[in-house]
């Protein structure tokens, strides 16, 4: 008997230019494009395999061993559903392909990182869980397309299908087929930007993004300036830097964008706090660092950016990382040992106060 089985895995992605609010809540669609830079390491990975048998009597799914409801009409659902027309459509243009997408699917996805400690588990989740999928069906799907659909699960996992530096153009149409994921440089491009994650606190992050979102478009000011005013021209600007490695540029604009987000967050009614003290040291810390940096008449050596929590991505040239991972053994003695923190992308345990 034939056993219709895939497995795929993909990464966490973390983003420069920020994408926080949505023109269309049920297909995910963005109300401003966003670009993020996949991060290659193995640690920080959602594998997930996925398995189709006329035995099941119905779709199910665990992450990290514990059974998640599919709920009707959820995202998950969605996905699959998704995933399962294209099937489809393939065994009805070639009748000689067995009739799978008829068979319930069982899905197993496991995390190699704390679930949902603001490390974006949800992009790398939904990406494996699309990408696991189109190999179980066997799809002529390219990345671009594959996106359209992981979109769904969670808007930033669209991003994660691709490696290196890669944009989400938000598109205009209401049906969301211009709203998808592209490449804008391979890792190869530019391998000599590292990240450094440093995990402030690891817990469930308090207001979800889908609510903060949802709360920020309803009642902020600033972030109809931003959506209009200021993304469209960082989006230029950021890809050039990117085609120009030219990291000056890329970490002005990645920290403005991170402090912008952060602010429209606070704009929102009522107030969202995703930073803590201890996140604002780090600043400080990358902050000075720069300064002193350019004082002796060099550039910029480090970006911070935060997404919805406390804890800290470093992008910085390989060169300075060593520096830097100093540096925050210095001002936070209580930062445990870092892993790895001379090959691709470290991460650090930075525990707060
Ligand atoms: O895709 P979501 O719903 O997890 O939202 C991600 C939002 C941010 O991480 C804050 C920004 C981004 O572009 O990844």
């Amino acid at each position: 008997m034939t056993v219709y089985q895939a497995t795929a895995s993909a990464p966490v992605n973390i983003a420069c230019i920020k994408y926080w609010g949505k023109r269309d809540t049920k297909l995910i669609l963005p109300t401003n494009s966003s670009l993020s830079v996949t991060l290659d390491q193995d640690h920080l990975r959602s594998t997930t395999t996925s398995r189709a048998d006329p035995s099941f009597d119905k779709d199910r799914l665990w992450l990290n061993g514990v059974e998640e409801e599919i709920k009707d009409g959820g995202r998950l659902a969605t996905c699959i559903k998704e995933m399962r027309a294209l099937r489809k459509q393939l065994e009805e243009q070639d009748p000689s392909l067995p009739k799978i997408a008829a068979f319930p699917v069982h899905i197993a996805s496991h995390n190699n990182f704390p679930t949902a400690a603001g490390l974006a588990s949800s992009a790398s989740g939904f990406a494996a869980l699309v990408a696991s999928l189109s190999a179980l069906y066997q799809l002529p799907a390219d990345a671009s397309r594959l996106s359209l659909i992981a979109r769904q699960g969670s808007g930033s996992a669209c991003r994660s299908l691709f490696g290196g530096f890669v944009a989400w153009q938000m598109g205009e149409r209401a049906d969301g087929s211009d709203s998808y994921a592209v490449e804008v440089a391979p890792r190869e491009h530019w391998p000599d930007i590292h990240a450094l994650i440093c995990v402030v606190n690891d817990e469930k992050k308090g207001t979800s993004s889908t609510s903060g979102m949802q709360r920020t478009v309803e009642t902020s000011p600033l972030l109809q300036h931003r959506i209009k005013h200021v993304v469209p021209q960082r989006m230029a600007a950021i890809s050039e830097a990117i085609r120009a490695r030219d990291f000056d540029a890329f970490a002005r604009i990645t920290m403005a964008d991170s402090n912008q987000f952060h602010a429209v967050a606070l704009d929102t009614e009522p107030p969202i706090f995703y930073m803590n003290d201890v996140s604002r040291a780090i600043i400080a810390l990358i902050v000075e660092y720069n300064r002193v940096a350019v004082a002796n008449g060099g550039k910029l050596k480090a970006a911070y950016t935060y997404d919805a929590g406390p804890n800290a991505v470093i992008y910085a040239p390989k060169e300075n990382i060593k520096e830097i991972v100093e540096l925050i053994v210095k001002y936070f003695p209580q930062a445990e040992k870092f892993k790895d923190p001379f090959g691709l992308f470290g991460a650090a345990g930075v525990q707060p106060q």
